[in-house]
């Protein structure tokens, strides 16, 4: 069953009826204002940080779902009939309804009792504020006399003490209320130089900031009394829970419409300039003035929206392609890019499923990231990288995770994660043959924000691979340390207190614990250090990377093959994981898809013989489990992975993230019909007719699918902040369609189904517009037989990065 539709042309997802399976979000924002809004108009705002700078309130995990929001009520003054124009939350039988979630947009439109609303919200390129843009229009035959309110709920800043310190925080809310706009200030008369503004464009009929007298006393957002009554009280809140609402009055001719803008934003004024007249406690506006003025004009927040819409055209126009698949051509076009750059703003921080309030960026996750939109906007990859790689320990390990607004490593979560070092190889890499940047290699880069340390970024990838050469376990694979990719197979932990942190207890020496995993990645990123060892002319690191991927591929044969497939890891007390030797936990994706990414197993056919077990026992029809057969009980030696159900996250879940690796692996060993049939198995847009199993948005992937073990086996979570999104994206659009940035230019050998009689693409890389068409008239899944670069017949795939300026048409024949 579908909730909605999808609207190519516009690049928008439609819904059509509110009351999805579960909130379906999006986000609004794209620099350092963000909001996060559903298809009923829930969600909250914040400025960068989404923990330390809330400007919002949102109740997760509440019921009614969903609640706090950027809420409207109509009432029809001549009745007293009242309504959401967003379902939520007065969940109002309307006559019509539609959410349009775009690329940071969305609007919403309904009609009741011919009264039609429609709310556009966006957040203008530049500015730390958003707008709500509302339309009413009376389709009746005769006048109405209505009122709009608006109403949300502020939050004291720090989205954790607010939600936790109700001692001092119920004493220290404060406003101001001038003409028609609502200045949330707590704070901002000691050590705070921010405050938050809600502006009306209309003349107010009234106004309130005290929750419960708009509300009304044990009454809820659903029927606030302020509403019903249609009076407001005018008041200013002091302490308690301070809100805004503006009541606004409108009256429409048969026909006639009326446009009403709020706004909500955020302002910082300098420290010795807080206060208007200086020595008193009254907000300096000025800049705040300003800023409002220009955008209730509906002018400029049309040409605000505008841009708005521009820029995305800009951004998807570094990719597009046309396949026979439809799946394919609006996931990779229009939703899946636009999902890796909500991860590269979020990291993992806010959605429906990540409070806003828990983690901050991850290094492995950044890293990864980045494999989705380096190619969008390649400048602000490279900050991150330096920013990522700021935060490496001397040693070549990393904190695992740093905060985005100090942008310090995290001493909390720490380090130890002995995957994360290798990842930084593969960002900057990526980030290279995207744009063939090499000057960031020898930028100066300090180690654990140190000043004094600053050393060029090559040397942080030297410390990388050097990390995990000086780790190696008894086999010689590398030690896992807390843990690696699968941040639940925790070897070192052995915790037994309910309630520890499984990530950072550590209680074995973890001199033992090896990881295949890490053996894998290890390879590809010295493969990927020699490309760039290579290029600078450093021979002495080509030579030592190259035989020490050499060794380790050695001893992956050696001890970390089972025969069948790639093993898993080896315990702390040396026994194996991921082996036939095991009764749960036999054979895990993780080592399959890394391995043969690494290139193990390619030539001497091991690598199809891992990828038909991981069909045998891993692929179902909705992707492709984690492991099997599922933990049936908590393994204290294996910590978190045994501790959720069979089915679920890391413990046999479909964990979207490694599904793509084994789509890259099939078409490495050249199998495109398998590689694109996993594709399509977790492509959310193909699920889209299963939307009522599925429950999460179908225009994004989630982190999991609930597995075979599962009583719910093909219902997703954890929506939108996954490294599935990047990953997903260079599965589909490098290995499968085969567009594939290299050292020197682009390589194109498509991996395909071999229905497809071809496709096309553009794609803007390194300053030039290929225009490339693939023919596949054979109909073999693999294998270039031409290649026609403007009119000239090449002699490789590979088309050098100068092969052209402007505009270069290839022409590639498949057989
Ligand atoms: C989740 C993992 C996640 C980790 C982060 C675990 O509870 O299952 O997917 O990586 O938390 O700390
Ligand atoms: C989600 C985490 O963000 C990521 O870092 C990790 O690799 C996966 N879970 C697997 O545990």
């Amino acid at each position: 069953m579908k909730f909605g539709y999808f609207d190519d042309a516009s690049r928008e997802y439609v819904i059509t009826q509110p009351d999805t399976p579960m909130p379906w979000i999006n986000y609004l924002g794209s620099e350092a204002y963000f909001g996060l809004i559903s298809n009923t108009a829930g969600g909250y705002s914040f400025y960068k940080d989404a923990r330390l700078r809330r400007l919002t309130r949102y109740r997760y995990n509440n019921s009614p779902l969903d609640m706090g929001g950027r809420y409207l009520y109509l009432r029809d003054n001549t009745t007293g009939k009242y309504w959401s124009p967003s379902w939520m939350p007065t969940k109002s039988k309307l006559d019509e309804y539609e959410c349009r979630h775009g690329q940071g947009y969305t609007i919403i439109t309904s009609k009741l009792n011919g009264i039609k609303s429609s709310t556009r919200y966006f957040v203008p390129l530049g500015e730390s504020l958003e707008i709500w843009q509302t339309t009413l229009t009376n389709e009746n035959a005769s006048s109405v006399d209505l009122s709009l309110f608006s109403a949300i709920e502020f939050c004291l800043w720090d989205a954790n003490d607010d939600s936790t310190n109700f001692q001092r925080n119920y004493s220290i809310g404060q406003m101001e209320i001038v003409d028609e706009v609502i200045y949330h200030k707590t704070e901002y008369r000691e050590r705070r130089d921010h405050f938050a503004y809600f502006a009306c464009s209309e003349k107010l009929a009234g106004f309130d900031t005290i929750r419960e007298d708009f509300l009304g006393q044990y009454r809820g957002w659903n029927e606030p009394q302020v509403v019903e009554t249609g009076k407001s009280f005018n008041t200013e809140a002091h302490g308690w829970q301070p809100i805004g609402s503006h009541h606004v009055k409108v009256s429409l001719k048969a026909g006639e419409s009326k446009q009403i803008i709020f706004i909500l934003g955020y302002q910082e004024n300098p420290k010795d300039d807080k206060f208007d007249p200086p020595g008193s406690q009254i907000i300096n506006k000025k800049s705040a003035k300003l800023v409002i003025e220009k955008y209730l004009q509906a002018a400029n927040a049309d040409k605000a929206f505008n841009d708005l819409r521009d820029y995305w055209t800009m951004l998807l126009g570094k990719f597009q392609v046309n396949t026979p698949d439809e799946h394919t051509n609006r996931m990779v076009n229009i939703w899946n890019a636009y999902q890796c750059m909500v991860t590269f703003n979020m990291s993992r921080s806010a959605s429906y499923f990540e409070s806003g309030i828990g983690r901050g960026m991850g290094f492995r996750d950044s890293n990864q990231d980045l494999l989705g939109f380096v190619h969008m906007i390649p400048e602000r990859a490279r900050e991150r990288i330096l920013e990522l790689s700021a935060t490496q320990l001397k040693n070549g390990g990393a904190f695992h995770q740093y905060q985005p607004l100090t942008k310090r490593g995290n001493n909390d979560v720490g380090s130890g994660f002995n995957d994360d070092p290798a990842w930084l190889v593969l960002g900057v890499s990526a980030y290279i043959k995207e744009s063939g940047d090499w000057s960031i290699l020898d930028e100066l880069v300090q180690y654990e924000n140190e000043s004094g340390s600053e050393r060029p970024l090559y040397e942080h990838l030297q410390r990388s691979i050097q990390y995990t050469l000086e780790r190696l376990g008894p086999n010689q694979l590398p030690l896992i340390g807390r843990a690696d990719w699968n941040d639940c197979l925790n070897l070192n932990c052995f915790s037994d207190t309910p309630g520890q942190s499984f990530q950072t207890t550590t209680n074995k020496d973890g001199t033992v614990a090896e990881s295949v995993f890490i053996a894998g990645l290890f390879v590809l990123a010295c493969k990927e250090m020699a490309g760039l060892a290579k290029y600078c002319g450093d021979n002495v690191e080509l030579e030592k990377v190259t035989q020490a991927a050499a060794e380790m591929e050695k001893i992956v044969w050696k001890a970390g093959w089972d025969g069948d497939w790639f093993r898993r890891a080896y315990d702390d007390y040396g026994h194996v994981l991921g082996s036939k030797e095991n009764i749960e936990g036999r054979i895990f994706i993780e080592p399959q898809g890394i391995c043969i990414m690494a290139g193990l197993g390619v030539e001497n056919g091991n690598a199809v013989k891992a990828l038909d077990s991981v069909a045998e026992h891993l692929a179902t029809p909705h992707g492709i489990v984690l492991q099997q057969p599922a933990f049936s009980q908590y393994y204290l030696h294996l910590g978190e992975i045994s501790s959720y159900p069979p089915g679920y996250k890391e413990n046999a879940g479909i964990f979207c993230h490694s599904n793509p690796w084994i789509m890259i692996a099939e078409a490495m060993v050249g199998r495109g019909d398998k590689a694109f049939d996993y594709y399509m198995r977790i492509n959310p847009s193909s699920r889209e007719e299963i939307s009522e199993l599925h429950k999460c948005e179908p225009y994004v992937y989630a982190q999991m699918i609930a597995g075979k073990d599962a009583p719910t086996h093909g219902e997703a979570k954890n929506s939108w902040l996954t490294g599935t999104a990047a990953w997903n994206y260079a599965a589909i659009t490098q290995s499968i369609l085969g567009i594939q940035p290299t050292l020197d230019g682009l390589e194109i050998s498509p991996v395909i189904p071999s229905s497809w009689d071809g496709f096309t693409v553009t794609r803007k890389y390194r300053g030039v517009t290929y225009n490339i068409t693939v023919k596949n008239p054979k109909h073999v899944s693999k294998g270039v037989e031409k290649v026609i670069v403007n009119g000239k017949q090449v002699e490789r795939s590979l088309i050098r990065a100068d092969a052209g300026t402007g505009e270069v048409h290839v022409e590639v024949v498949m057989g």
